[in-house]
């Protein structure tokens, strides 16, 4: 049996800890969806064009063992499930402040979608501080996060977030 994936997120950009779960993951699954969520539940700053665009070009460069596709999703994380044959979600873990919030989210989705096991990453160390939303901060602010994103992604934030900096 072909084992399907799920590795949703907002990817507001994606981050080396993504790309870290990413890797780690598609050695997990024969299959492996990127799902770059349209994102009611918080405001991004990217389009999801963009987001998708930046996730593809990440993964194009990621040599797992197993496919890794990208792809977009809108409405519930489990209506996605269904339609790619996913049996795995994947989530990341940095810290333990991640956890309550994956244990509810865990918790729900197998409630919706009885039989989909959630499958939780420890993210890498030197990723653990890694965070979206400090990324767009730091960018904006001028200083240097090539080192945790992909070059382009920081292109991507240099043309898009430092154009006055
Ligand atoms: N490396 C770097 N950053 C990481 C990371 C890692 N390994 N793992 C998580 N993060 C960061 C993200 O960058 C993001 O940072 P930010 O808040 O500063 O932008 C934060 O952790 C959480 O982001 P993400 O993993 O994308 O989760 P999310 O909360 O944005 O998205 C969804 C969660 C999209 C999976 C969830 O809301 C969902 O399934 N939505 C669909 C609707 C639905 O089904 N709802 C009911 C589900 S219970």
């Amino acid at each position: 049996m072909r084992r399907i994936g799920i590795y949703p997120g907002t990817f507001d950009p994606v981050t080396r800890g993504h790309e870290d779960i990413i890797r780690r993951a598609g050695a997990l699954c024969d299959r492996l969806y990127v799902a770059v969520a349209q994102g009611h539940h918080k405001q991004s700053l990217f389009s999801l064009e963009d987001r998708l665009d930046l996730m593809r070009t990440v993964c194009a460069d990621l040599h797992g063992n197993g496919e890794v596709i990208p792809v977009a999703f809108d409405g519930l994380l489990v209506d996605a499930c269904r339609q790619y044959r996913a049996s795995l979600i994947i989530r990341g873990i940095r810290s333990v402040a991640d956890y309550e919030y994956e244990h509810q989210l865990s918790g729900m989705n197998r409630h919706l979608l009885p039989g989909v096991e959630t499958v939780f990453l420890i993210t890498t160390d030197r990723y653990s501080f890694v965070s979206s939303s400090l990324i767009r901060e730091t960018a904006r602010l001028g200083g240097d996060v090539g080192e945790l994103v992909h070059p382009y992604v920081k292109n991507f934030l240099t043309v898009k977030i430092c154009k006055d900096c």
